[in-house]
């Protein structure tokens, strides 16, 4: 009898190297930058269904509360991946870790009463399509939480966010461009952004390029939207 070759399939997302990089400094930044607080607010108040985008090493699954009865993670790295299994483990609430692209999330209309995308709409390859998908699985009414960097204030530090994303940026860390303008983007997704807030970080720290960061709330429209009804 010929056994079938078990291929793995090639990860959509491979930076290995960055992945090992932010799974360390991530987990510093949680005290030292104070992002542990951060991802509190971000996900205080969620509840039912919710599906994270991008949830790298898992390090929101510790903040989310008792009413969030099931998280589908979704982690296209492979690395990332498997430290969000195991975060997966010790978190309060069930928590799936499934592989995919925010560009194509593996999951059914209209499913999620929440979706939560922390720095990571930085990241994906299309932003647009990103929020389309996240704007296809929420149920009407549903919620986006996010906190994301974003373009900053500043003329010089703008400029100096556009010349990293044109160079050797977006290589060093995993794809990230640190001038997307992501409320923007949200708002020409669809949604409506009820709350927001400008955060630097680190708290009270130095000023660098992914310092000016949005942390906030946005609605899809509670009204059916009849071109958003097909399944995956
Ligand atoms: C800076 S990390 C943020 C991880 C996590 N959300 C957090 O708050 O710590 C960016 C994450 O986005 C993921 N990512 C990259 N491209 C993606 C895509 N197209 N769709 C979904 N996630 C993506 C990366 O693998 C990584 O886990």
């Amino acid at each position: 009898m010929r056994l079938r070759s078990t291929k793995i399939p090639k990860d959509a997302v491979h930076h290995p190297v960055f992945a090992r990089f932010y799974a360390r400094m991530s987990v510093a930044a949680e005290s030292a930058a104070g992002m542990a607080g951060v991802r509190a607010e971000l996900l205080s108040g969620l509840s039912g269904r919710v599906i994270e985008i991008g949830a790298g090493n898992g390090l929101n699954f510790a903040h989310y509360p008792p009413a969030v009865s099931e998280v589908v993670a979704i982690e296209p790295e492979r690395t990332l991946r498997q430290l969000a299994v195991r975060s997966a483990l010790r978190a309060g609430i069930p928590v799936d870790v499934v592989p995919g692209t925010a560009e194509a999330l593996p999951v059914k209309s209209e499913a999620f009463d929440g979706a939560v995308a922390s720095l990571v709409l930085c990241t994906v390859r299309n932003v647009q399509q990103s929020l389309a998908e996240i704007r296809r699985v929420l149920r009407p009414g549903g919620e986006l939480r996010f906190f994301e960097h974003v373009r900053a204030d500043g003329r010089a530090m703008a400029a100096t966010q556009r010349a990293l994303d044109g160079t050797f940026w977006p290589l060093l860390a995993g794809g990230c461009h640190t001038s997307r303008d992501a409320l923007a983007a949200i708002e020409a997704a669809g949604f409506l952004v009820e709350t927001y807030r400008k955060v630097n970080m680190p708290e009270g720290g130095i000023r660098l390029p992914t310092s000016s960061c949005v942390l906030g709330v946005a609605r899809r429209s509670p009204v059916v939207d009849r071109g958003s009804q097909g399944l995956r």
